[in-house]
């Protein structure tokens, strides 16, 4: 394996954490950078790690991935260049997912592409990464059959994708319908990773999703009966009856699968088949020609840093 050295964000808790636990026992791994926002929920997800796998290579990072300054400190304080960076953290963007960060992006937005995308420039041009980055999407972002609508876009264009980061896009309105245009930022976040794949080509891009797992922090936010019903009633009860959800062990291990893994090519997109959310992956640009589009992925890439100062 030629990742002996990975940083993960969001790492304290859910599929991050899950993926940390697998990737740590793997005999070659050396260090994992556990990359998260709260010291006091690092240090207690480091304790845990360290005692669930014997093994003492978990150093934490502190980083807010919603605020590009923190992300910044965050890369400088780095001591080494990491071989993989597992783009993880993300969700729902909080209890208040449409309002402004002062980047301009919604909550939700910066929460799942605006740090990740300082991340990646940053450790670029720091010569701190080597080999691969994962970032994490969902099968939102091609629509989920009964579930999520897919991304209702009309042109791609630039100016489109920067309506969708704003949340001025107005056909669907944003709202808990639309979960917060959830689906539409994993869809910018797949099409950058594949415009990076070309920018970048000594270093491998992939859009990986973990599939709809149970068993993570990610119900936490909604309102106390939404929770209480996607939390205990849903999740751990009726989707398992259906097929329609997998545990946590499963989900993360999607990001061991794609990582290192010379069958996977730069700029895809893994994710599962079409009408499925769990099960075997397959490359979305394979069913989904929107993905393999060299010019949506550019301008995806533009609306992004379009919100940097
Ligand atoms: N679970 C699913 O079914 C599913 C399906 C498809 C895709 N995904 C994606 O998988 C990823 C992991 O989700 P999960 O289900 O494991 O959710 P989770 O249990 O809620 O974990 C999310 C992680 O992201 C961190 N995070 C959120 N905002 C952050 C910020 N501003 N700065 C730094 N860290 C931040 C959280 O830290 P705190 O603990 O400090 O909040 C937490 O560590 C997400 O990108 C999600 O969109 C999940």
């Amino acid at each position: 394996m030629k990742n002996k050295i990975i940083l993960i964000t969001g790492a304290n808790i859910g599929l991050g954490k899950e993926s940390a636990r697998q990737l740590s026992l793997k005999g070659n791994t050396e260090k994992i950078y556990l990359a998260c926002r709260n010291l006091e929920k690092a240090i207690q997800a480091k304790k845990d790690l360290e005692y669930m796998t014997g093994r003492n290579i978990f150093e934490i990072i502190l980083m807010d991935i919603s605020d590009p300054d923190s992300v910044k400190k965050a890369v400088s304080s780095l001591p080494q260049a990491v071989d993989a960076l597992i783009l993880n953290a993300g969700g729902q963007g909080g209890k208040d997912p449409l309002s402004l960060s002062s980047s301009g992006m919604t909550n939700i937005a910066a929460t799942n592409l605006l740090g990740h995308m300082v991340l990646v420039d940053e450790l670029i041009k720091m010569n701190k990464i080597k080999n691969e980055v994962v970032y994490v999407s969902s099968e939102g972002a091609r629509g989920i059959k009964g579930v999520m609508k897919k991304p209702n876009l009309k042109t791609n264009s630039v100016d489109e994708f920067i309506s969708i980061l704003n949340g001025s896009f107005s056909d669907p309105k944003f709202d808990g319908s639309e979960a917060y245009g959830y689906g539409y930022i994993k869809y910018i976040g797949a099409l950058w990773t594949s415009a990076n794949a070309r920018k970048y080509p000594h270093i491998k891009f992939i859009s990986v999703s973990p599939g709809n797992t149970r068993g993570t922090a990610g119900y936490d936010n909604l309102p106390t009966l939404t929770k209480f019903f996607f939390k205990y009633l849903l999740a751990p009860i009726v989707m398992p009856l259906i097929g329609m959800i997998h545990s946590i062990r499963k989900g993360a291990a999607r990001y061991v699968e794609v990582l290192d893994n010379p069958k996977i090519e730069t700029g895809s997109f893994y994710a599962s088949k079409e009408g499925k959310v769990i099960g075997e992956m397959i490359d979305q640009r394979t069913i989904f020609p929107e993905f393999k589009n060299i010019a949506f992925q550019d301008n995806a890439d533009i609306a992004m840093h379009s919100f940097l100062k």
